[in-house]
């Protein structure tokens, strides 16, 4: 039995307890799946320095003064500690920073008997300018992913983070913005992480029920990310108001439009792997897929498709008649299209009787996925646009 009461508790999903990490840890008993930390990084210094062209200090807040080397260690072996006793056999645990604090990191799990799976670059798309002279422009943090246990196996969504990737294995280097207006709504916490990142580590070891863990939640991104997924969630901080930043977080996505909202921004990625989604009927579909061509007037009216940025991202094909009966193909080559006459297409024994000209795409007649009619397809009253759409639209998270 926990030994402690929580500063919030929203139906034991989403739960919050205010102190410092090393304190409240000591006092928790529920074992977890997954830890996710973005602790201190030790690098405000408080020296003045310039953020786009104005004065400022360099000062995140108290709990993120730079210590000497052999204090920082010592801070990160009793964290991680804890933390460790917490984690399930099978769990993995994840760990940010920068050069400040990341080698540190490093070396505590060693020392404590995790097994080191990755070191996941987070390239930022939008980094700030370096304001100190005689450095590149800092345009990445780290984090560490590790195991418990060198010879218990843990949560791997292997096979789902290749599909989304295209087929090909998910890389270790993720490119993502800094937060954006539409999560920063509730609030101000001067080191928010993404939701994105969270969502995309959340993909990679977690599933549906999972339990959560951060330690040093801050402004409950993670917390956030794992509701909005199906995980439940632990945090700590030890700052009362970015724990009711992440409290007023929380109540935003309890209102299911601001969730599916935020759920659909979360998801989305700029590498993203896209789907063009075509309606055809049963008769015209069977001879698609016997020939593995799949065709579409090119233009901008009604049921024809408009090529737009994105199409080189292109890799998948979703057939449908009137959004019901959903089907799922790899395209031959990703990003490739072809312009037929309706001539060529005749000759191929189909009959198009719409255009001069039509956009083919080549794909593998084997079904990748039957979707059934789970996909909601329609826009606007009754129309079927030909579009390009995300993966993940159709591809479940779970
Ligand atoms: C890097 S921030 C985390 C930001 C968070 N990932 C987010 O997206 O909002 C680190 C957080 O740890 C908290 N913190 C620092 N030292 C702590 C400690 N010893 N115990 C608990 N919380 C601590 C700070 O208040 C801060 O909110």
């Amino acid at each position: 039995m926990n030994t402690i009461t929580p500063y919030f508790n929203e139906n034991d999903n989403f739960i919050l307890y205010e102190g410092e990490c090393n304190s409240v840890l000591d006092k928790l008993t529920e074992q977890v799946d997954m830890i996710f930390a973005d602790p201190p990084y030790f690098l405000s210094n408080q020296k003045k320095t310039t953020a786009f062209g104005k004065p400022k200090i360099r000062d995140k807040g108290e709990w993120d003064r730079v210590l000497p080397w052999e204090e920082i260690n010592a801070y990160n072996k009793c964290w991680i500690t804890k933390c460790r006793k917490l984690l399930k056999e099978n769990g993995t645990i994840w760990v940010c920073g920068t050069y400040h604090n990341i080698y540190s990191v490093e070396q505590s799990l060693i020392e404590l008997g995790f097994k080191i799976l990755n070191i996941v670059v987070w390239q930022k798309l939008d980094p700030p300018p370096t304001p100190y002279g005689g450095r590149l422009n800092f345009s990445a943090e780290y984090i560490i992913w590790a195991r418990k246990s060198d010879n218990v196996p843990h949560c791997f969504n292997y096979d789902l983070l290749k599909e989304y990737n295209g087929g090909v294995e998910m890389p270790d280097v993720w490119k993502f913005a800094r937060p954006g207006f539409w999560e920063r709504s509730c609030g101000k916490h001067p080191t928010q992480k993404p939701l994105r990142l969270l969502y995309r580590i959340l993909q990679v070891c977690t599933q549906e029920g999972f339990t959560v863990l951060d330690p040093f939640a801050g402004s409950c991104t993670t917390g956030i990310a794992a509701n909005l997924m199906g995980r439940k969630f632990i945090g700590i901080d030890i700052n009362k108001e970015f724990l009711d930043y992440g409290i007023r977080r929380k109540i935003e996505i309890l209102d299911p439009n601001k969730a599916d909202k935020i759920l659909n921004k979360m998801s989305e990625n700029p590498e993203e792997v896209t789907v063009m989604v075509n309606h055809v009927n049963q008769e015209l579909r069977k001879k698609m897929i016997d020939c593995g061509i799949c065709y579409l007037r090119a233009g901008d009216s009604k049921g024809s498709l408009c090529v737009t940025p994105g199409f080189e991202r292109m890799q998948y094909v979703l057939l449908h008649t009137n959004g019901a009966d959903c089907q799922l193909f790899k395209l031959k080559n990703k990003g490739t299209f072809q312009i037929w006459t309706k001539e060529t297409l005749e000759k191929y024994g189909f009959t198009p009787s719409h255009s001069p000209y039509y956009i083919v795409l080549h794909f593998d007649p084997k079904t990748i996925k039957h979707l059934g009619n789970q996909v909601h397809l329609k826009e606007g009253a009754n129309t079927f646009r030909a579009k390009i759409r995300r993966l993940s639209d159709f591809l479940g998270i779970n």
